[in-house]
């Protein structure tokens, strides 16, 4: 039998394999609460415009709210061969309230309907990802707070570069959440215009009110070109790109967690509730948490850059491929705030390991850039040429396996023989540290300056 919404022209079902290929219910159910609060603006508007009678909107209202109480009663059955989760309401809204559920559909396509439910549950995933982000800040900050003036490595290349504090390591990923959280509050401001009254593609003859369902949903104003309304996703891709590079900050915060829970390394010890172990090698304790979630994050890359892929063949206005933008939508989402929920409670549970870290800090001559700023500020070097005299006492020192404050002063004249004892002073990592005051540098008392800023900023 030919399709009971669109099937006025077919004489014949369509095959099997066709119905498997184009229905999205399978997906697009989770978008169900969504679509019933478009059909309910979109009803009472028009009764509002005398478009369909006030009775009719009554019935659809309360026909609406017990669809809504199946699908989360879990009683609701889904059918592939109504396609996606528009026909699928609308055709249970009929067969419960009768003729004024075939008027719904009046002035409006499921055209504008996917392109305003997909919105609405892509701004909903915006503000459930700012909640999450701050969690991870606020556990980022706690670990910054212990530890605010510990000191640790800073690398370039991986290779040591000079003493910074741990609380400063900490913070640096708190900016960079905080920078996240606020594309997604811009990628929220702009998405938040509705499509809905766009209709198929180019708006409809019937006196509807599209200030009005825009009102009723939440968005700032409707869209004000049809054919964009219907046929763009940049919404969605938006919050890809939000969920993408927040994502690639959490990736880089778990690689540099797997690393330093190495025994090479032992700057962190993960919290058993965090790890796993192997099944042979008992003494085995595995990082996997920070390892799944730098993986996973290539789901939200992937998600990205195919939504891309789908979009950029396309003419105006709606092709059917533009069905493909959920899934990858909803993954990536999904696999967001697990990624998310993970981290904080990762983070908040380590115990960072004050002696490796300091022990650490003062290996690869990590302190040659203050005993060359020494040099340009007590002997009155240039620059270069401090540089040049440092990189003969760093060489000295490697030659004979010492680091530079193991140098004798004797050592360090027969380099540059205007240096005095003083010197000495600035070998040391929690000198060095402590003397880095320029703003946003690592010097304790910055940091401790940081982290008040963001506790007040986070609470
Ligand atoms: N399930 C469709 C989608 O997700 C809804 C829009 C269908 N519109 C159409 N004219 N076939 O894109």
């Amino acid at each position: 039998a030919a399709n009971a919404m669109w099937g006025g022209r077919f004489s014949a079902g369509v095959d099997a394999i066709m119905e498997a290929i184009n229905a999205s219910i399978g997906f697009d159910q989770r978008m169900a609460q969504q679509d019933i609060a478009g059909s309910r603006a979109h009803a009472a508007m028009l009764a509002e415009a005398g478009i369909i009678s006030d009775s009719d909107a009554e019935a659809i209202r309360e026909g609406l709210l017990t669809v809504l109480s199946e699908i989360e009663g879990g009683t609701f059955q889904f059918s592939a061969a109504l396609e996606d989760i528009h026909m699928n309401v609308e055709a249970r809204l009929v067969e419960l309230i009768g003729e004024p559920g075939k008027r719904l559909h009046t002035g409006r396509s499921r055209n504008d309907q996917v392109a305003t439910d997909f919105r609405l549950w892509v701004r909903d995933q915006c503000d459930a990802a700012v909640p999450a982000i701050r969690a991870v800040q606020k556990a980022l900050l706690s670990q910054a707070e212990r530890g605010a003036d510990w000191v640790m490595p800073g690398y370039t290349h991986l290779q040591v570069a000079q003493p910074v504090t741990w609380g400063h390591h900490m913070l640096a990923y708190v900016e960079m959440l905080g920078r996240d959280v606020s594309r997604f509050q811009d990628a929220r401001a702009r998405m938040n215009e509705s499509p809905l009254g766009a209709a198929a593609l180019a708006g409809t003859s019937f006196p509807i009110d599209r200030e009005a369902t825009a009102k009723a949903l939440g968005f700032d104003r409707p869209m004000a070109n049809s054919l964009d309304a219907v046929a763009d996703r940049d919404f969605a891709l938006e919050f890809l790109g939000a969920a993408s590079i927040c994502a690639m900050h959490l990736s880089r915060l778990a690689e540099e967690l797997v690393i330093w829970s190495s025994a090479q390394f032992r700057f962190v010890t993960m919290s058993d509730t965090w790890s796993t172990g192997s099944s042979i090698m008992p003494q085995k304790k595995n990082p996997d948490a920070a390892e799944l979630i730098r993986g996973k994050i290539g789901r939200i890359l992937g998600a990205n850059l195919g939504l891309l892929t789908v979009m950029k063949g396309l003419p105006l206005t709606y092709s059917k491929d533009m069905q493909e933008d959920k899934e990858g939508v909803f993954d990536a989402a999904d696999t967001l705030m697990l990624a998310l929920a993970a981290m904080a409670g990762m983070v908040e549970t380590m115990s960072p390991n004050r002696e490796k870290l300091a022990e650490a800090a003062g290996t690869g001559f990590s302190t040659a850039t203050d005993l060359a700023d020494w040099c340009v500020r007590v002997l009155n070097l240039p620059f270069r040429d401090a540089h040049h005299v440092t990189g003969a006492l760093v060489a000295l020192a490697e030659k004979t396996g010492r680091d530079l404050p193991e140098l004798t002063l004797e050592e360090m004249r027969s380099v540059k023989p205007e240096i005095t004892e003083d010197v000495f002073t600035v070998l040391s990592v929690d000198n060095s540290v402590a003397s880095r005051t320029s703003y946003g540098g690592t010097a304790p008392a910055n940091v401790r300056a940081q982290i008040a800023r963001w506790k007040e900023a986070l609470t």
